[in-house]
């Protein structure tokens, strides 16, 4: 007999972002194939060229400044406002678009553009100028701030927390990422081996997609708002 459902943790990846006009990672348009990801998301690259590295971020975040949240975004806010239960919204993406359409119980796992780490001392702080400008941290003057993204070799925020939630959900469910990049894509195992249901929307099936118990393929924008009015009946 199916379990009810009350606790559901939600992944995303860039796929929720692209009808909002954000580049994604793979694919032939996609960042990584103008880049080498050894060139500009790795320490080694920053140690190497951070006015690289800095330039390929800066120009990411003032590109958040052109985009909007689209219907995908707005739908799993409405989910988050209105679900009962437990509810986490995990996201890989390091821009702001489920910020501004109103989730609120939203993690980033792999950093946030908007958000700049100070390498001397510790503290977190938001950008307001680009980084290749050497801005002076706000907290300790240095100007030694870095991009707030976890990088490759690098281990991605509040893990524990997520392992959690995934142990603790009934419906597991992951848009818009290719289950290429771990520990995200070895989400669905976990969850499934605490027994959540777990279903998959993407534009066309991901590295992951036979672990799920379904799959809904086609654009975020259009699945997801069907989904929530689903879950919302
Ligand atoms: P990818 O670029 O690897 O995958 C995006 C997925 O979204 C692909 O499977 C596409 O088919 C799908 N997609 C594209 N347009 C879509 C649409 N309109 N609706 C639904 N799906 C669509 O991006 P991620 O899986 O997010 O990490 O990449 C994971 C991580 O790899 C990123 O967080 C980043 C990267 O290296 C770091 O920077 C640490």
């Amino acid at each position: 007999m199916e379990r009810e459902i009350h606790n559901i943790v939600i992944l995303t990846g860039a796929g929720i972002s692209a009808e909002s006009g954000v580049a994604t990672f793979r694919g032939p348009d996609g960042l990584w194939e103008g880049h080498r990801v050894e060139d500009v998301a790795t320490p080694e690259a920053f140690e190497r060229d951070p006015v690289l590295v800095q330039k390929f971020y800066d120009e990411r975040r003032a590109k958040l400044k052109t985009v909007h949240p689209n219907p995908a975004h707005q739908a799993l806010a409405k989910l988050d406002a209105a679900w009962g239960g437990d509810l986490l919204l995990v996201t890989q993406n390091v821009d702001d678009l489920h910020d501004r359409a109103g989730s609120k119980r939203l993690l980033h796992m792999h950093g946030e553009l908007n958000s700049a780490w100070c390498l001397n001392c510790d503290a977190r702080s938001g950008v307001s100028h680009p980084l290749s400008h050497h801005p002076a941290c706000p907290h300790c003057k240095q100007p030694a701030l870095r991009p707030d993204i976890v990088w490759f070799g690098e281990m991605p925020y509040q893990m524990e927390r997520i392992e959690l939630a995934l142990a603790q959900c009934d419906l597991f469910v992951s848009i818009g990422t290719s289950g290429a990049v771990y520990p995200a894509a070895g989400f669905v195992q976990s969850a499934r081996h605490y027994g959540a249901q777990t279903l998959e929307m993407n534009l066309d099936p991901s590295e992951g997609s036979l672990y799920f118990h379904e799959s809904r393929m086609g654009k975020a924008g259009e699945l997801v708002p069907v989904w929530v009015e689903e879950m919302l009946k």
